[in-house]
């Protein structure tokens, strides 16, 4: 059911935990099954994401597109970080099964909460970037 790379992700996550004092935190849960995802964002001066973290309450699916999505921001602008869609994570994950998809788009969701808090303590725009809800 699952792929090698989600069960890789899930047995052994990349990136959990915290960072303190980070650039940009977002928080949010899904709707349909109660689970919350947390991302930490590191960003240096010239808007690069040096470092992210996630912590993630939630199923297997969840916890391996949090890694896998932590690992595919780490590098990029805040501006490149906008790619980082479900669609990449999953694609990158070798697929998930249908019903695993909602849990795909939490990752999603936390990175662009984190960057929105990021673009607000800075007072930056990022383009494309919609306010979380
Ligand atoms: Fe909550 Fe999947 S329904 S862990
Ligand atoms: Fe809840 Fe996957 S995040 S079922």
């Amino acid at each position: 059911m699952y792929s090698e790379k989600v069960m890789d992700h899930f047995q052994h996550p990349r990136n959990v935990g915290e960072i303190e004092n980070a650039s940009g935190v977002g928080t949010v849960g899904n709707a349909k099954c109660g689970d919350i995802m947390r991302i930490f964002l590191d960003i240096d001066d010239d808007e690069v994401i040096r470092d992210c973290k996630f912590k993630t309450f939630g199923c297997g699916a969840a916890v391996a597109t949090s890694s896998m999505a932590t690992e595919l921001v780490k590098g990029k602008t805040v501006q490149e970080a906008l790619e980082v869609t479900n669609k990449a994570v999953m694609e990158a994950l070798d697929g998930l099964p249908p019903v695993k998809v909602h849990c795909s788009l939490l990752a999603e969701e936390a990175i662009h909460a984190a960057l929105w808090d990021y673009a607000e303590k800075n007072n930056i725009v990022i383009q494309g970037l919609e306010q979380p809800k």
